[in-house]
């Protein structure tokens, strides 16, 4: 990257100081600061519409200030993370504000006003455009300059359907604020400071977990990005089939980055750190390292998503044989996964306890590994009993999917894992079974086994539609698949 000026997270440089580059303060002349004031074009937008998810984000204001009426709310995007010194991290901005304003600006901050006769007035807080004339253009560490064209203030009301005014106003007018006020907490610490006198942890949890639970059913919006998202991410599954033969000579990195590019390329980014984990790793649950060999005969455990670019992500699992034929015990053992998932997905349906799915799908589980002979002779009944099934599938079957890869985690657990399942919801229904290297409990060669096989599922009136049915589930139709994808 190139040299760049230091940044003041909160935006407030304004004055006409150099900014530091390799360590040394360099003058500015007065000629070079007078050029630098002229000669721009007026480069501001009249032509530009609300986006798509301007009527959806005001819907959901209009249910958050339905539920706190008479109390501001203050939502911010967060703030840009240090990486070293003056580099950082990505941005990337909190769902529930995205969720509410459809913007994705680093330091932005949602406010809602209670209005004197109900309701609330809403207001996003960004940084302008660079002023010009005193050189913060340039000079400034968030200078447009150094960091390119952000929308004006205008611009941005105009896409987002919403009032917008200048971020370095605010933290006066919180400060100087009266009544009661909730602040979603975690993102932005001067905006937290702002208000240190004002909230009230209860106060502000309460706050974290309604947000949460509005995000639970999901909007037509929403569902046709998480769509998008699952497509998105069956055509990065097939580049990674196509790239298997490199990720042979080279290691997992390769179906890593042959799957980024894709994220890249269609959406934002992935929706999570893609684990591809192949051989014995695909029996860490979490393995994204990702640095082990590809080797012929061995399977490919690849769980991956797409990020779209209003931050959706999908959540998908397949596990691959790397030379395109699962061998007898393999299939074996996908049959088993695969056939517990299909008992989680058929008790996907409105009105089924959220529990189900997982409780069918682990007693599919059960049920194979007792029949082959991992119990002694304890029954499929006496193993779920003590759990003891757990040794080799340890996770959940699944979880809610949508602007987070766990979303709405902060919901109470009467709403989620103890609730009930409402069309418009989205989760994934994800069975595994794995064989550690070194588990002396099982036979040698299911030693270093590890499937999971995770589908996105929509809630509908009557059932589920699989979202990323682009991709195939069955052993046969994988192998079809691979063989038609290397050909
Ligand atoms: N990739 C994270 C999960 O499947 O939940
Ligand atoms: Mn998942
Ligand atoms: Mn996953």
């Amino acid at each position: 990257m190139g040299p760049r000026a230091p940044r003041n997270p909160q935006g407030e440089e304004t004055e006409a100081v150099e900014p530091r580059k390799n360590g040394q303060d360099r003058k500015v002349s007065d000629e070079l600061a007078e050029t630098m004031r002229q000669g721009w074009a007026d480069t501001e937008r009249h032509d530009l519409e609300a986006v798509p998810q301007a009527a959806h984000t005001g819907r959901r204001r209009a249910a958050l200030s339905a539920r706190f009426p008479g109390e501001r709310l203050v939502i911010p995007a967060g703030t840009l993370k240090v990486r070293a010194n003056d580099t950082y991290y990505p941005f990337r901005p909190g769902s529930d504000y995205v969720y509410l304003t459809a913007d994705q600006s680093e330091d932005g901050v949602l406010v809602l006003e209670p209005e004197d006769g109900g309701g609330h007035e809403a207001t996003l807080y960004l940084l302008p455009r660079s002023d010009r004339e005193n050189g913060e253009f340039w000079l400034s560490a968030r200078g447009e300059l150094w960091d390119g064209r952000r929308n004006s203030l205008t611009e941005n009301a105009r896409l987002l359907g919403l009032a917008t005014a200048d971020i370095r106003g605010l933290a006066d007018l919180l400060a100087d604020a009266t009544g009661p006020v909730r602040v979603l907490r975690g993102l932005d610490a001067g905006v937290e400071e702002s208000l240190r006198d004002k909230v009230t942890a209860e106060r502000d949890e309460e706050f974290r977990v309604f947000l949460s639970e509005m995000r639970l059913v999901k909007d037509d919006f929403e569902i046709a990005d998480l769509r998008f998202a699952c497509e998105a991410t069956a055509r990065g599954f097939e580049d990674v089939v196509r790239a298997l033969d490199k990720a042979q000579a080279t290691s997992e990195r390769y179906i890593e980055g042959t799957f980024f590019l894709r994220a890249r390329v269609e959406g934002n980014t992935v929706g999570y750190a893609s684990i591809c984990a192949a051989g014995p790793h695909a029996t860490t649950i979490h393995w994204v390292r990702n640095d082990g060999a590809v080797r012929p005969g061995d399977l490919l455990l690849l769980d991956a998503g797409v990020e779209t670019r209003n931050l959706y992500t999908a959540d998908i699992t397949r596990t691959l044989p790397v030379s395109g034929r699962f061998t007898p015990l393999q299939r074996t053992v996908y049959e088993a996964v695969l056939d517990a998932q299909q008992a989680g997905i058929d008790a996907v349906k409105p009105g089924a306890s959220y529990r189900d799915f997982h409780e069918a799908a682990q007693r599919v589980l059960t049920e194979r590994l007792v029949s082959w002979g991992l119990f002694e002779d304890l029954s499929v009944e006496r193993v779920l009993e003590l759990g003891l099934q757990r040794r080799w599938t340890m996770h959940g079957t699944g979880h809610m999917l949508g602007l987070d890869v766990h979303d709405c985690a902060a919901a109470r657990v009467e709403r989620y894992s103890a609730g009930t399942l409402e069309a418009g919801m989205v989760l994934t229904v994800e069975p595994g079974l794995y064989f550690q290297a070194d588990d002396l409990t099982v036979p040698e060669e299911y030693r270093g086994i590890g499937v999971r096989i995770e589908d996105d599922l929509l809630v509908t009136e009557d059932g589920s539609e699989t979202l990323s049915s682009a991709l195939p589930r069955g052993a046969d139709d994988v192998e079809a698949w691979m063989a038609s994808l290397l050909s």
